[in-house]
């Protein structure tokens, strides 16, 4: 039996699960469903990763702990993990003692074999915030074209990139300060130590996708250099050993919480597992990691040195998925295609996302698009027109006219074993995670499914004199061949598999089980398995998406993760917006008020509760997403722009009259307030 560890990228602690992670995550756990389905022994590993300054940073906006972060965002993410059946044997987090720990062992057996050096980094330092800033927490003007605005590695206006103190009239965007120079100590991993063995490592049969080897031979042509793991005080992660004030960078200690969580689920569930029989050097056993595609430089380069240089195993592969777009586009908020996975599941059918993304993912890096339109139309032509069908089309007869219970003489089982034949390519097809190919050969079996009761047309035998076993033969081979297609989309539909596999009594919905074709056998009465998908639903979903004015997660700066800065809608120039008509922005009545009273909202990180005084005879309930950037009580007798007409937008937490404008660039929210001398109630054009 193979012996199997997969994991999942660590999501960031500072921001929800939204659809562009999911792709990522239900293609690992189709992955390990199928695994299972197969026989083999798959333990499914994930963490929170709960390291960096953007955690810090947040949790002082929200004025909590960033431990209080953590938790409360580890909680959200394992919600929506499990709505959508992604089912992990443990799901823990990097600011773990285990963690910590072998954190510290990695780092010192690499360290006594030599592969760490110090030396003094000049950085820019923000005197009133007492810190070092990463490029990201740097703006002013670049120093080619000048533009004002631009972040400090890189000028999105002629492309420059540069380093952070070259740039002109530099500012804080933490403080607003202007930052000093300052030099302190790093630490470095010396990464080109490894050269020769990684150069050899991600050629390895089979190890990475060939896109990503070519892209890799990319890097070892340009050079490997030193790796900078250490990180200032303050900093919200792990003391490197013996080196005070000075800490792991994230991703040091972000990939070792993939062991550390498997160690903590053979601690806290597993006994019987053993660390060592995965992680040793001459392991048997496999390990797997799901990454997508812009990791993929921390994954097969960092990690596996490190791990080597501690005389660790090494990955058996990365699988890497490519990245989401919602309607062919990057997903953004003004359009609602930034969707959140909590909203999704508020609308729709989580098994319907895990179809359509099993219906479009493959072994190869490419980008995948979540068309709606073609989302809705997939779903209920394939999974509710074809599957669900032919189960509710036989299974009538079954309870009404034969006590439940199927025929004991099989007709047509050449057409039955060519269902079980078949399987043979689509398990390997998930096996090669090659699941559209999986999902198309499933969709051409049901075709041939209903083709047969279409032919055979058991409703009329039904009404005809004498024609009564006939109806039950044709039934029968019906269930029969449905309860073929439901044991080949378990993985990717395990909730439908698992009402399939009560209502056709049966112990067994593993791929193997399918050999044995079903006579003479009890069924339960048949339940409806799966509505169509409601377009209004989906409309509503993307309308609710519009609503929320949660900060976009934002990740520490990092040359190699270029591709986060893209999420950002906030970058998307202007230009790309669509033009209105003046009589367009007419519609919008804008209006100075004034806030009486702010307050939280039990149960939401992220809203305020505003009274506003908008020269109205009542107050106006205003729900506000700006909770992270702003205390309560410091907006008391702000004065604000409100958008005063506003259809009143029922959310869970009660309805808001009217919308407050903010500012927002992905890092912070910032209240739009009007000079001194306006009055509540000022028409604002
Ligand atoms: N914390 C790191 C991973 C550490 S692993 C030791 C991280 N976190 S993340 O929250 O930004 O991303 C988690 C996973 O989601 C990553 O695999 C990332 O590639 C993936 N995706 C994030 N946005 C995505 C899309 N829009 N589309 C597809 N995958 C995306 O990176
Ligand atoms: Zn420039």
């Amino acid at each position: 039996m193979r012996k199997i560890l997969v994991t999942n990228a660590l999501p960031y602690a500072n921001g929800p699960i939204h659809m562009g992670h999911l792709l990522g995550y239900i293609q690992a756990d189709i992955w390990v469903r199928a695994m299972r389905a197969m026989g083999h022994m798959v333990t499914y590993v994930c963490a929170d990763d709960a390291h960096g300054t953007a955690i810090m940073l947040r949790a002082e906006a929200n004025g909590i702990t960033p431990e209080q972060l953590i938790a409360q965002v580890q909680q959200e993410h394992e919600r929506d993990f499990s709505q959508f059946a992604i089912e992990f044997d443990h799901y823990d987090s990097t600011h773990s003692q285990t963690n910590q720990d072998r954190a510290a062992e990695i780092y010192i057996k690499n360290r006594d074999a030599g592969h760490i050096a110090v030396r003094p980094v000049s950085q820019l330092f923000d005197p009133e915030k007492g810190m070092f800033l990463s490029d990201r927490f740097i703006k002013g003007s670049c120093p080619k074209c000048k533009a004002d605005d631009q972040y400090g590695d890189s000028c999105e206006v002629c492309g420059t990139t540069y380093n952070a103190t070259e740039l002109l009239k530099p500012r804080s965007t933490l403080s607003g300060a202007t930052p000093v120079e300052k030099s302190s100590d790093h630490y470095f991993f010396k990464l080109p130590d490894f050269k020769e063995y990684l150069q050899k490592w991600t050629r390895d049969e089979g190890r990475l996708p060939t896109s990503i080897a070519n892209k890799l031979d990319e890097w070892f042509e340009a050079g490997l250099t030193d790796w900078d793991i250490s990180r200032d005080a303050p900093y919200f992660g792990f003391e490197i050993p013996e080196a005070p004030n000075k800490y792991f960078y994230v991703w040091v200690d972000a990939p070792i919480g993939y062991m550390s969580s498997f160690e903590n689920y053979i601690k806290s569930k597993r006994p019987d597992l053993n660390f060592d029989d995965y992680w040793k050097k001459d392991s048997q056993n496999e390990v797997y990691h799901f990454i997508g595609k812009d990791i993929v430089y921390f994954h097969a380069l960092f990690w596996p040195a490190m791990l080597e240089g501690a005389n660790y195993r090494t990955p058996s592969a990365l699988f890497v998925n490519g990245f989401l777009t919602v309607n062919g586009q990057k997903m953004s908020k003004s359009r609602g295609t930034f969707i959140k996975a909590e909203t999704y599941a508020q609308h729709l059918n989580p098994e319907y996302l895990r179809y359509y993304f099993a219906s479009k993912l493959s072994d190869k890096v490419e980008d995948s698009d979540l068309n709606l339109d073609d989302f809705v139309q997939k779903v209920n032509s394939d999974l509710v027109g074809k599957v669900v069908n032919i189960a509710s089309r036989c299974a009538k007869f079954i309870n009404k006219d034969f006590a439940n219970t199927l025929a004991a003489e099989v007709a047509e089982p050449e057409l039955i074993q060519s269902f079980i034949d078949a399987g043979e390519a689509i398990i390997r097809a998930y096996e090669q995670r090659e699941f559209s190919t999986a999902i198309r050969d499933i969709m051409a079996l049901a075709d041939r499914a209903n083709q047969y009761i279409d032919e055979k047309k058991p409703w009329a035998l039904a009404k005809q004199e004498g024609q009564s076993a006939q109806v039950h033969a044709v039934c029968s081979v019906g269930i029969n061949l449905f309860r073929q297609l439901a044991i080949y989309l378990a993985p990717v539909l395990p909730k439908l598999a698992a009402q399939v596999q009560d209502f056709l009594k049966l112990e067994r919905f593993d791929f193997a089980s399918r050999q044995q074709i079903l006579a003479k056998h009890e069924i339960a009465t048949f339940q409806p398995l799966m509505q169509r998908v409601d377009k209004k639903a989906v409309d509503a979903m993307v309308d609710a998406s519009k609503d929320s004015l949660t900060q976009a997660t934002t990740t520490e700066n990092s040359s190699h993760k270029k591709q986060k800065n893209t999420q950002n809608p906030a970058k998307t120039p202007a230009a790309t917006t669509e033009q209105i008509q003046i009589d367009d922005f007419l519609k919008v009545d804008l209006r100075v008020a004034e806030v009486i009273a702010a307050n939280h909202v039990e149960g939401s990180d992220k809203l305020l509760q505003l009274t506003l005084n908008a020269g109205e005879a009542e107050p106006r309930n205003v729900l506000s997403g700006i909770r992270s950037q702003y205390a309560a009580e410091d907006l008391v007798g702000k004065l604000v722009v409100l958008v005063a007409n506003l259809a009143p937008r029922k959310m869970r937490f009660g309805t808001s009259n009217g919308m407050v404008l903010a500012a927002g660039n992905g890092e912070g929210i910032f209240i739009i307030s009007p000079d001194q001398g306006a009055q509540p109630g000022d028409k604002v054009s």
